[in-house]
């Protein structure tokens, strides 16, 4: 059995006094709430003081991208070892605006990935196909091709999350049904088992990305190779992300 995990991909939002009021709120709202593994991904310049506000309770912090150097003349960038400073344990790497909008490669990908594992801490990949590309029935190859140029059997992966989201997916309410979302989180996974093998790969957890919302969590987190979510927008508001996390909560079998 895979922890359903749910991630909060925050990105260019919230100043230090609403990234502390949506944190005190979801550490009310998490309270009683076990069996899902939480992450909150803010702006880096938040990872420092949000890690006091998680202190004692089980929300993880992650970045929301690194650069792969160890250190150097990189203006606007920051490091692995500077993430772990924080008290950050995830990063996400390869998310669509990553790749879209600051150009960023799979040659790049795999070095940020490797620096990111090397460092002693986890990976969100994200990987998924634009809409031209799903219309011209290149879903899966687009997806393989993406896992193909950065995952390999010495990329650690259990140190690895993949998170499918669809490019057409995010940010746009537009969501993938469940049964298209899982039939392409099954393609992730067979991928998987042929770089590290059943075992590995069947622990490996898969999120979905792209519009998930209070109102369609429960059917997406019900399909067998859907082990999470990777929220955008939904993740801002207290009551919809907690909510999600709710409903992630009702798919662990009662103990
Ligand atoms: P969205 O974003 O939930 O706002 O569609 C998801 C993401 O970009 O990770």
């Amino acid at each position: 059995m895979r922890t359903p995990f749910i991630a909060g991909n925050w990105k260019m939002h919230k100043n230090l006094v609403e990234a502390r009021e949506l944190v005190a709120a979801l550490r009310e709202s998490s309270a009683g709430v076990a069996g899902v593994d939480v992450l909150l991904c803010p702006p880096a310049y938040l990872l420092f003081p949000l890690a006091k506000a998680v202190a004692g309770t089980d929300l993880m912090l992650g970045a929301q991208n690194v650069h792969e150097a160890p250190q150097g003349a990189f203006t606007g960038e920051h490091s692995v070892a500077m993430v772990a400073d924080t008290g950050a344990t995830y990063v996400i790497i390869g998310h669509s605006e990553r790749r879209h909008v600051f150009g960023e490669t799979n040659d790049q990908l795999n070095k940020k990935v490797r620096a990111v594992i090397a460092g002693g801490l986890q990976v969100i990949y994200c990987v998924g196909e634009t809409l031209p590309q799903r219309e011209a029935g290149k879903t899966q190859a687009v997806v393989d091709e993406q896992i193909d140029a950065v995952l390999a059997a010495d990329v650690d992966a259990a140190k690895l999350t993949v998170a499918y989201e669809p490019v057409w997916a995010i940010g746009t309410g537009k969501t993938a049904s469940p049964e298209q979302a899982q039939e392409v989180h099954a393609g992730i996974r067979t991928r998987l088992t042929g770089i590290y093998g059943a075992q590995a790969a069947n622990a490996v957890r898969i999120q979905y990305g792209g519009s998930v919302k209070p109102g369609n969590a429960a059917a997406l987190l019900a399909e067998p190779d859907i082990d999470g979510a990777l929220v955008g927008g939904a993740c801002l508001v207290a009551g919809d992300f907690a909510a999600i996390i709710s409903a992630a909560a009702e798919t662990v079998p009662a103990a």
